[in-house]
């Protein structure tokens, strides 16, 4: 198995905790630290809308909450056919602590498509603003 398909494999296992009952639309990310940690997201919706959590973004705090610095790459999985890259707030979260990293999008049916975020992510806000 290569790194992107292990990774890829990480996110849909994730998957299978989704809490998405109001939309049922289930994502698995998986986010590889420099340190050689995955570490994994599942998106949590609420019944108030509005404070649903991504994938990316629960993979990406976690890994920040346990202290990991540096990431390399991210995997997003979802059963779509067009392949889900992550939102525009996951974008920008991703921006801040992962920089260009590799996103690698995949499906259920082994179809996979690989972006760098910064392609994703053009003129980027980020604190060099500041
Ligand atoms: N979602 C993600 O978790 N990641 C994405 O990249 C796209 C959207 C979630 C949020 C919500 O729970 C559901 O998918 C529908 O928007």
């Amino acid at each position: 198995m290569t790194a992107a398909e292990k990774l890829i494999a990480a996110a849909s296992a994730a998957r299978e905790n989704a809490h998405a009952p109001y939309s049922n639309f289930r994502v698995g990310a998986a986010l590889r630290a420099r340190s050689g940690r995955v570490i994994t997201g599942c998106n949590v919706e609420n019944a108030s809308y509005g404070l649903t959590v991504c994938a990316e973004r629960v993979a990406l705090l976690k890994a920040l909450s346990e202290g990991e610095r540096g990431f390399e790459a991210i995997a997003v999985v979802a059963d779509t056919e067009r392949l889900t890259p992550p939102c525009g707030a996951c974008r920008q979260l991703l921006w801040e602590f992962c920089g260009d990293i590799e996103v690698i999008a995949a499906n259920l049916r082994g179809d996979t498509k690989t972006f760098r975020l910064a392609e994703l992510f053009p003129e980027p806000f980020d604190a060099s603003f500041l």
